[in-house]
């Protein structure tokens, strides 16, 4: 993974000095895309830089989402936009994925058009997002694609683009990090649930009040008798009193939101693990299994 750091900072050292400078001030994550990138292509110069690429690409969309959504921690951190304000944090972004793309066109077709793809899909994904944080969402579909487009098409592509560049299956692969996606986004929308704010290295429960009805609270809504969906919706876009907090937790607990959406992502990652059973990666069965195997 070092190799890949280093790629990141030369990239955008080649644009600018100022810009590496900024960049080392923004928390780095766990480089999921990467790790999978080599995990299905193995080390080579080739599949370092198209990790390099996709994890600038990826840093470039959350630096905006930070702006869009007002954040001011990003993983346990100050996020760029909190430290240096808007503007500065709309700028490096810009930096990092138009400088990405600059690094991309130099790959075959079917990489270059897999990534840039998703990248659109993963703009409009976002603009999902803020349009449905606008009122309460009960509609399982639209959830469904908004978070195909805002999570699970970068890893999708991520898969898709790392098989082809050593030739493997891209179609399985494909398949694999569009489920792995998926499974991804809707954990995470669990743990916003069920962590505290220092286990999650920023404020939990904040999606709600975002506006954000995501899985859990979309089971929990169908669960629910009249009077509570009402309590429920009355917190919708709420500041939260410990009360409240705590009566959200123990509805989802007792209602059997948080498992029906646990289970739904173990499914998810069981059909992403058949899809690439053939290749016997136990080091791609590892990062699914860590992820949706564990404490919740
Ligand atoms: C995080 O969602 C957001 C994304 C994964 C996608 C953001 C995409 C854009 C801003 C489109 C622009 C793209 C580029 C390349 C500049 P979240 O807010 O649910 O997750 P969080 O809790 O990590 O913030
Ligand atoms: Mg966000």
């Amino acid at each position: 993974m070092e190799e890949i750091e280093a790629q990141i900072e030369r990239f955008i050292k080649e644009v600018d000095e100022n810009a590496l400078a900024l960049y080392a001030k923004a928390s780095k994550g766990k480089r999921l895309r990467a790790k999978l990138i080599l995990k299905i292509a193995g080390e080579s110069k080739e599949s370092f830089k198209l990790a390099a690429i996709v994890e600038m690409i990826h840093a470039a969309s959350l630096l905006h989402d930070d702006v869009i959504d007002e954040a001011l921690m990003r993983r346990g951190s100050d996020s760029i936009n909190a430290l240096y304000g808007d503007k500065t944090a709309i700028m490096l972004g810009d930096i990092l994925y138009s400088k990405g793309f600059l690094e991309l066109v130099s790959y075959d077709r079917e990489i270059s058009k897999s990534i840039s793809d998703a990248v659109a899909k993963l703009s409009v994904g976002e603009m999902m997002d803020v349009t449905l944080s606008e009122k309460i969402n009960l509609d399982q579909k639209l959830y469904f694609e908004m978070i195909y487009k805002k999570t699970a098409v970068l890893i999708e592509a991520t898969a898709q683009s790392a098989a082809y560049l050593c030739g493997k299956d891209s179609q399985a692969f494909a398949l694999y990090g569009k489920n792995l996606g998926l499974a991804f986004q809707i954990i995470d929308d669990v743990l916003d649930i069920t962590m505290s704010d220092e286990q999650l290295g920023k404020p939990s429960l904040a999606d709600f009040k975002e506006g954000k009805t995501t899985l859990p609270y979309i089971y929990l809504f169908e669960s629910l008798n009249d009077e509570d969906s009402k309590k429920l919706t009355s917190l919708y876009k709420k500041e939260l009193t410990l009360d409240e907090s705590q009566w959200i937790r123990i509805k989802m607990k007792e209602r059997g939101a948080i498992l029906q959406a646990i289970e739904l992502a173990q499914k998810l990652g069981n059909e992403a693990l058949n899809a690439i059973a053939h290749d016997k990666n136990s080091d791609l069965e590892r990062v699914m299994r860590d992820m949706i195997e564990r404490d919740f």
